[in-house]
């Protein structure tokens, strides 16, 4: 049975609209979600990131927050706290996740060399092309299949890794868990075990991306055998000590609004990543967050790695894709715990993807109910030329459901569950999409675009 391990004690009003309305407002925010007001959007799963419901706890923490410059005690609880799930000597604070990563990568990568992943982040790609790196992903064959049931298809391609190392410039391995570009699949310990062995005999240096580590440790619990019963934080833990270090937004799993980290073992890359640490977002213990922020993330951690709220959030993942299916919306199997990802491309077969099916479809969800989704598709992750025209399509045309933590209930993932359904009642009219207006990097966030 789904019950949410937790009540509600602070609420806030979810402004309602009319289809009309939300046309106007569609159209005014040129058919890009990104650009739309919270106040125009009625269930917002946009993203799982900082958009969190905080706990009693966390308030309580944040109120003991210190705002010393220097040595402040709340950064030693957090330091505590990443040190326990980590065992990392090196911790430093960052506002969010990209600033880890712009900072890391700066300090691993050279220009010509390439960063291999099993799917880069969107924000993470950029950091190592904005460096005139490349950005290589080596998913593993399983995830090619959507609708495998496979329980970690985030795993990295071992046998690529292995020729890429051996042939290639390769500056770092970064591993993604769980991998949200590649459907919020987790990737198990006996594939970061090996890659992290691969890496070790080549000399390149193994970070994750632990944005989701709490959530990728759940599933790891669920699915593989060696860490039957582990409890989620003991799984993290092992994890943690493969690598040679990690980035991670703690905007997911640490439950906060703003927060992020950069840890690692060796003292030469950590003494590097300090001094663009101080020059660029603080001293290093607060690195651009405030001392409330620090400790309740330290509290957040502990809530975040808690079986029971994983398990609670897990089956409400679950639930969503499972009346997701029983309307007739494909979504990728098995669903992971951040998200659901529904299949566009197979229910817009008449959109090819020069018109963007996916975000047709995230555009429909819109207009039909008010909710905002995210497309993960040629959009986003397609090579699109100086006109606009998309040249190279994405692999897949997803559209993320991404379920803020502690936020919406089962009632209100029913509601979502039912917009798709009547979407799917006129999928076959649904028109497609043209750029208007496109940056160079990052398109989706600030492009333009109109129905044709
Ligand atoms: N890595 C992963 C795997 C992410 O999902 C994100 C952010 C980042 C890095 C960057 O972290 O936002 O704190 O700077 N993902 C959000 C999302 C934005 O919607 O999936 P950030």
């Amino acid at each position: 049975m789904l019950m949410e391990p937790y009540r509600i004690k602070v609420v806030e009003p979810i402004t309602l609209t009319d289809r009309p309305e939300r046309e106007k407002f569609m159209a005014a925010a040129g058919y890009n979600p990104f650009n739309l007001r919270a106040e125009q959007v009625m269930i917002d799963l946009l993203t799982d990131s900082g958009t969190g419901a905080l706990s009693a706890e966390q308030v309580a923490a944040g109120t003991r927050g210190d705002e010393t410059y220097a040595g402040s005690p709340s950064f030693y609880r957090f330091r505590a706290e990443i040190e326990d799930l980590t065992s990392y000597p090196h911790i430093f604070p960052v506002h969010q996740g990209r600033a880890a990563e712009r900072i890391l990568f700066a300090a691993t990568l050279k220009p010509g060399q390439m960063s291999l992943s099993n799917t880069h982040f969107d924000t993470t790609r950029a950091n190592v092309e904005l460096l005139g790196c490349e950005a290589r992903d080596i998913p593993c064959e399983e995830a090619r299949d959507i609708r495998s049931a496979h329980p970690f298809k985030g795993n990295i391609d071992l046998a690529a890794l292995e020729l890429f190392l051996r042939w290639g410039n390769v500056g770092q391995v970064i591993m993604t868990v769980t991998n949200n570009g590649g459907g919020g699949q987790p990737v198990s310990i006996e594939n970061i075990r090996r890659a992290a062995e691969i890496c070790r005999t080549h000399g390149v240096l193994f970070f994750l991306d632990a944005a989701r580590f709490a959530e990728n440790a759940w599933l790891v619990s669920q699915n593989e055998r060696e860490f039957a019963g582990h409890s989620p934080r003991s799984v993290a833990r092992e994890m943690f000590a493969l690598a040679d270090g990690c980035v991670a937004s703690l905007k997911k799993d640490g439950i906060v609004h703003m927060g992020g980290v950069i840890a690692l073992r060796d003292a030469g890359l950590a003494a590097r990543c300090e001094q663009a640490l101080i020059a660029g977002e603080g001293f290093s213990t607060y690195g651009g967050l405030s001392g409330r922020d620090l400790d309740m993330l330290a509290q957040g951690l502990r809530e975040g790695t808690d079986a029971a709220y994983l398990r609670g959030r897990a089956a409400a993942t679950a639930h969503l894709a499972g009346l997701l299916t029983d309307a007739g919306v494909p979504v990728v199997r098995p669903p992971g715990v951040h998200a659901v990802y529904i299949d566009a491309g197979a229910v817009l077969p008449h959109l090819p993807p020069e018109l963007f099916p996916a975000h047709s479809f995230a555009t429909e969800l819109y207009l039909e109910g008010g909710v905002r989704a995210v497309e993960i598709g040629s959009l986003m992750c397609g090579t699109v030329d100086e006109h606009g025209v998309l040249v190279k399509p994405a692999p897949r045309e997803l559209v993320r459901l991404a379920l803020p933590r502690r936020v919406y209930t089962q009632s209100h993932l029913e509601y979502v569950a039912e917009t798709a359904a009547s979407v799917m009642k006129h999928v076959s009219e649904l028109p497609g999409y043209r750029l208007v207006e496109s940056p160079e990097v990052l398109r989706h966030f600030k492009c333009r675009l109109e129905p044709v």
